[in-house]
């Protein structure tokens, strides 16, 4: 069988992993593919020191590759979303796979670049772009075809729960170890597409797709990153037997699709809550299967070849990898953050007097909160501030941002009111 030719574009972490791990596991992909998969091509403004290219077709102009006509399968790892959306289209036109690992680009253009692909008769696989080396995607769409998926959650973001285990466990600083994270390539380019959530919401935004039948729409996904979480929060949430987690959830109510990226407690008890460090974790619960938990190692250069690879080989045995969603439910209206029913921990600074409790607990039974847990600390010697934390019931988000407005009115309460939702993952 003829061989497939791939062009890899972009040398960094990714294309150097990806590239090493073609050029030595190269005899067993080929068995798996059926027929040899041969780097054709490589463009890459500089070379990368983790990997030997001597041997190799290097050029310095990226479109090169997509205009080579000897390339079968373009592999866009150049990240971005402008020269990486020309690159993919140009590929597409020129009747070129694709493989990327790419979410902004699939998650705020993948209806035109799936458009054109299908026009094209060419596949675009991305496994890659979400969770790293856990085939999700794959598990999602064929493992689980048989499914109706009520929901899923997942820890898609392997800097984020990076940063937050360093912090938990070593009391480290932020910024400290997001400069780690960042010199063991796990980070974007722009390390704020982690922290602020924008990475998570890409990649929940492709698994929806995926799993409701939704059209790709990111611009609807609910994002709140994990810049604001302060020790504090992280030790009270333990001492109520919670991990805080940076979380991409999205379920089907009957009001529509519920699509957000937040912080969120969850149960210490529960799986993903012990999901730590780099390592990605995503819980789907389908209508026969139940609830099923994928996990693995969510960034770096090992782990997005694998998934890379997985779909060169798909290409190479001719299985259609593009395909977006098993059922298309184009009109069900994705949730804004008001509509979305959730669980809450509240931490407020309250002056250290009499009824200022039973103000705040006033105030949320009038709008119908129910309080599941409630801890109130002494105050520190000399002052006059008492940290309070609250657990509450379930209760829709708008009625939660009345409640905090007119708690954070009280002249007993200093400052702003901080919130985490919580999720109990069943
Ligand atoms: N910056 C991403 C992360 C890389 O930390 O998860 C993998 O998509």
């Amino acid at each position: 069988m003829k061989p497939v030719r791939v062009g890899i574009c972009g040398l960094g972490t990714v294309g150097s992993g990806t590239f090493n791990v073609l050029t030595q596991n190269g005899s067993q992909i080929a068995r798996r593919a059926g027929r040899d998969v041969i780097i054709e091509q490589v463009g890459a403004r500089r070379d990368n020191p983790a990997c030997d290219t001597s041997h190799t077709n290097v050029t310095r102009d990226i479109f090169e590759v997509v205009r080579n006509p000897n390339v079968d399968v373009v592999v866009e790892l150049i990240g971005g979303s402008t020269i990486a959306k020309d690159l993919v289209m140009e590929a597409i036109q020129n009747g070129k796979h694709v493989v990327t690992a790419n979410k902004a680009l699939i998650a705020v253009h993948g209806e035109e670049i799936f458009a054109a692909a299908k026009a094209a008769g060419v596949t675009v696989g991305y496994e890659a772009g979400v969770a790293g080396g856990i085939p999700v995607i794959k598990a999602i769409r064929e493992g689980l075809a048989a499914n109706k998926i009520n929901w899923l959650a997942g820890i898609i973001n392997g800097t984020g729960n990076f940063i937050l285990t360093e912090m938990r466990d070593k009391g480290r600083d932020f910024d400290d170890v997001l400069q780690e994270a960042q010199a063991l390539g796990y980070a974007e380019a722009d390390p704020t597409f982690d922290v602020e959530g924008i990475d998570a919401a890409h990649k929940l935004t492709i698994l929806s797709s995926i799993a409701y039948g939704i059209p790709l729409q990111f611009e609807r996904c609910f994002t709140e990153g994990i810049s604001k979480i302060t020790r504090e929060d992280v030790k009270y949430a333990e001492e109520l037997g919670y991990r805080i987690k940076h979380l991409g959830v999205s379920a089907r109510t009957p009001k529509g699709i519920d699509l957000r990226v937040h912080p969120t407690l969850i149960p210490e008890h529960n799986m993903i809550a012990k999901v730590d460090g780099v390592m990605n974790a995503v819980a789907v619960n389908g209508e026969a299967v139940g609830d099923t938990l994928f996990s693995g190692p969510g960034a770096g250069a090992g782990p997005t070849a694998s998934a890379v690879i997985a779909d060169i080989i798909d290409i190479a045995r001719d299985i259609q990898v593009e395909a977006l969603s098993f059922d298309r439910l184009d009109d069900v209206k994705v949730l804004s953050i008001e509509e979305v029913e959730t669980c809450y921990y509240l931490r407020m600074e309250a002056f250290d007097k009499a009824g200022v409790l039973a103000k705040v607990a006033s105030i949320l039974s009038t709008k119908g909160i129910n309080i599941e847990a409630i801890i109130q600390k002494e105050p520190e010697e000399g002052e006059q501030m008492v940290p309070v934390i609250m657990l509450t019931h379930k209760v829709l988000e708008r009625t939660m941002n009345e409640a905090i407005a007119e708690i954070e009115a009280l002249e007993e309460i200093n400052g702003r009111i901080t919130r985490i939702r919580v999720e109990h993952l069943n």
